[in-house]
């Protein structure tokens, strides 16, 4: 089945009568332009047409690529060439188009017999996010399957990329380098088909300064190499948003068989400690739903600045270092980050409207794998932290931005990163397990995940296939207009199954009698509970508080000086709404040393919203600004320089 069929898919009634249709059409070449010139975003939206992508990937695809790179880390540039292996699979175009950001192409060669000839070629006008079309003109009568050479170097400030100073580094002794791709960065380092349709092998030789280490996600010798060369090969075929590369002094420790961890000397011993339980994660994964595809299963874990928990590059997840808590709570980042080894990494989304495709199926994975190496007690309660998380969300959020399948034409898909795709796609599997039983959810899944494997699909594609291999074995179960609901329309729907937490409601409990006097802050019992009832019991503190009852809690339970990432954010946040002045120096030292986007960026938000906050807020960035990740300052440039609330 193509992943390119074009459906004109109605956002709302009759979407569902399509998909039948839908499942069995075969490609049609689009006679639009590809990328955003083609897209009316009053016109209906095409199920599985990626409107981030200005390459033509209904007429070619990259099948593999060899990399050769050399890491400049005085220049910030990554210098060298990028051989594209390529198939025409339609129509009898001579030109290619690919995605390009910043790139400095210096040349486009036709490989053939070992010999290049060079071929012409133009970069379009730049498009914001989008980056810019590298035109290619090839010869008359290409080969079916040809090979390109670009030779190109990136730039400073590649949107991908994040070159980290010694300062920014544990160690503080040599920088560091890495890359984040998703969603459509991967074109500020690789001139590439960038869009999750296409998928690739790759081989890659990535040279780095002696006494530093290259990973990429990939098959590689652990061994460090002594003339500072390495060499990659990925036998999966992945989409573009997946490739990585780090560089740095990296270390690494197997934790288990398949599992293990890099990062730097300093953290090292403490990262293979909280993430020891990786291999059991593996296990449990594979054992719900089917063989894990990818080798091994490894951690990178990066300097504080990483603008993300995690990020599932193949064998390599990319994970912050917030997370290293000494006592594994907050490893449920890792179990999501291996679940898209299979939601996401072996069924991708076609299209970033598709995403929840990935995010929503995975938090679904993740919560198992946690039920299962953890206990329901802890899952549980992950999950009704994040259903509140939620509720939060769909209160805030315009009612377009609160749809599953989301249209995101004319903008960032970096911007579709919210609880909908996340929270709202992992209770819609929920639901969906609640009409059918569990047993039947999951071998729903075990077939999905086999079906699709290695391939990209659309929410019309998933839809067909959920109507043939699970709603047709339980007629009645699962209402259409139900259905259609969860996925096309906004808000959380009155069927969606709140969890239950029997831990929690004590919490509540605890909660209620410190508020009405009748229990002192000191008698909580506090120190007795995990990190998930710490934070159901500060984030459901009333608003605003008494100045008194703030003392109390930061006296008793020392809140201000926790160490925890996750429970410092919740103090932190009622600290700035109640403007809680003791807690100001730990907020400068928090957001100075931290660049997790989840973590930062609503605590901007909050200081926002009075001058006296605001005045804080852009003294605090103009100190942290230098430290943080593009993408995190793209965010927060908005938020705290322009002052526009999101
Ligand atoms: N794939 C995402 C990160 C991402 C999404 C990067 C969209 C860029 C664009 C990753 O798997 C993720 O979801 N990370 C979460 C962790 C989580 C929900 C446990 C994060 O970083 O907070
Ligand atoms: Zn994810």
């Amino acid at each position: 089945m193509s992943p390119t069929h074009r459906l004109a898919a109605g956002a709302a009634a009759g979407a569902l009568a399509l998909l039948s249709a839908c499942a069995t059409q075969p490609a049609v070449p689009s006679a639009a332009p590809p990328g955003i010139q083609g897209a009316d975003t009053r016109a209906p939206i095409e199920s599985g047409r990626d409107y981030h992508t200005f390459s033509n990937v209904d007429e070619f695809r990259v099948r593999h690529l060899a990399l050769d790179l050399r890491v400049d880390f005085d220049a910030q540039r990554l210098i060298g060439r990028a051989d594209l292996a390529i198939e025409r699979v339609a129509g009898d175009r001579r030109t290619l188009v690919l995605d390009t950001r910043g790139l400095d192409v210096r040349g486009v060669e036709w490989l053939a017999a070992g010999t290049g000839r060079a071929l012409s070629y133009s970069v379009g006008a730049g498009q914001g996010p989008l980056g810019a079309p590298l035109s290619i003109s090839l010869p008359p009568d290409p080969d079916r399957n040809f090979v390109l050479r670009i030779a190109y170097s990136t730039r400073p400030e590649a949107s991908g990329l994040q070159w980290i100073a010694p300062a920014g580094t544990a160690g503080r002794q040599q920088p560091f380098l890495y890359s984040q791709s998703q969603s459509i960065h991967a074109r500020s380092w690789v001139p590439l088909q960038d869009s999750p349709q296409v998928r690739m092998t790759f081989d890659a030789t990535i040279r780095v300064p002696p006494g530093l280490r290259a990973l990429m996600g990939a098959e590689h010798d652990p061994a460090p190499s002594a003339d500072g060369v390495y060499r990659f090969h990925m036998p999966q075929p992945i989409p573009s948003y997946l490739l990585a590369i780090a560089a740095g002094r990296i270390d690494f420790r197997a934790v288990g068989p398949r599992t293990g961890v890099y990062a730097e000397p300093e953290v090292i011993e403490s990262a293979a400690r909280e993430f020891a339980d990786t291999e059991k994660m593996l296990e449990a994964g594979a054992q719900l739903f089917g063989p894990y595809r990818w080798g091994r299963y490894d951690l990178l874990v990066l300097p504080p600045s990483f603008p993300f928990g995690g990020m599932e590059n193949p064998r390599l997840s990319f994970i912050t270092p917030t997370l290293l808590a000494g006592d594994r709570s907050l490893v449920g980042v890792v179990a999501h980050e291996l679940a898209h080894s299979w939601s996401g990494n072996l069924v991708t989304n076609a299209t970033w409207r598709d995403f929840w495709l990935n995010e929503g199926f995975t938090v679904y994975l993740e919560h198992r794998i946690m039920e299962a190496v953890y206990g329901p007690r802890r899952a549980s309660m992950e999950a009704l932290l994040g259903y509140q998380s939620l509720e939060k969300e769909v209160a805030s959020l315009p009612a377009a931005d609160q749809v599953l399948a989301i249209d995101l034409r004319g903008r960032d898909p970096d911007d579709g990163m919210s609880d909908i795709p996340y929270e709202k796609g992992r209770f819609f599997l929920n639901w969906l397990e609640s009409r059918v039983g569990a047993p039947a959810l999951h071998d729903f899944l075990r077939d999905y995940f086999a079906h699709f494997s290695f391939q990209s699909i659309s929410v019309e594609q998933f839809l067909a296939y959920l109507d043939a291999r699970l709603l047709a074995q339980h007629p009645g179960a699962v209402p259409p207009a139900a259905l259609q609901e969860w996925i096309f329309e906004p808000g959380l729907p009155a069927t969606a199954i709140r969890p239950q937490s029997d831990v929690l409601a004590k919490v509540d409990a605890e909660r209620a009698a410190f508020l009405a006097g009748n229990r002192a802050a000191s008698a909580l019992p506090y120190a007795a509970w995990s990190t998930q009832e710490r934070l159901y019991f500060l984030n459901n503190l009333p608003q605003p508080m008494p100045r008194a009852q703030l003392d109390a809690l930061d006296a008793a339970l020392r809140l201000t000086d926790e160490a925890n990432s996750e429970v410092a954010f919740s103090w932190l946040s009622i600290a700035i709404r109640n403007d809680y002045a003791p807690a100001w120096p730990r907020l400068e030292r928090y957001l100075v040393s931290i660049g997790r986007r989840k973590l930062i960026v609503p605590l901007y938000e909050d200081l926002m919203k009075t001058p006296a906050g605001a005045a804080r807020a852009r003294a605090i960035y103009a100190q942290a600004r230098p430290g943080y990740h593009p993408i995190a300052t793209a965010t927060l440039d908005k938020t705290v320089l322009e002052g526009k609330t999101p």
